[in-house]
């Protein structure tokens, strides 16, 4: 797969880890930053990441800081995203099941590396369902203006 990655300082360490498992995994990743412990602005790294997955760029998007909380309210904002702030592996399978989360955003203040690569795992693994799930999303890029 071909994942669009980004982080703020709050999620550099984070990012970096699992940048390198997943091109282990044998995945193209393309990081936008930030590359430095220098403080930034999480806006600044979701808006590329989510305009690139919005755009068919990737095919998912992964976005790290803090508390993943600010990178998903930005992402969210560009039509046709649907990211997720996910802190358990249930939700990781669920929102993959049904919402079709295309940008999983994660806290590296949150949750330890161990689980981060396990909730990674089972985003990537997960296939939408689709049925009736087909119209609440679709409902969700209405409101989006997509
Ligand atoms: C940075 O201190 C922190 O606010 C940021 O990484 C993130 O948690 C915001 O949602």
């Amino acid at each position: 797969m071909r994942i669009l990655t980004g982080s703020d300082h709050g999620g550099l360490s984070l990012k970096k880890l699992l940048v390198e498992r997943l091109r282990a995994q044998g995945h193209e990743v393309v990081d936008v930053g930030t590359d430095t412990t220098t403080s930034c602005d999480y806006p600044d790294f979701a808006v590329p990441v989510a305009r690139g997955v919005a755009a068919g760029e990737a095919d998912f998007g992964l976005l790290v800081c803090g508390t993943g909380q600010g990178m998903a309210m930005t992402a969210n904002r560009v039509p046709g995203v649907r990211a997720a702030v996910v802190g358990d592996t249930f939700t990781a399978k669920a929102t993959r099941q049904h919402n079709d989360a295309n940008v999983l955003c994660l806290g590296e203040r949150v949750v330890g590396p161990g689980l981060a690569a396990e909730i990674l795992d089972q985003f990537l693994a997960t296939a939408f369902e689709g049925g009736r799930h087909i119209g609440r999303i679709a409902k969700i890029a209405r409101v989006q203006g997509a």
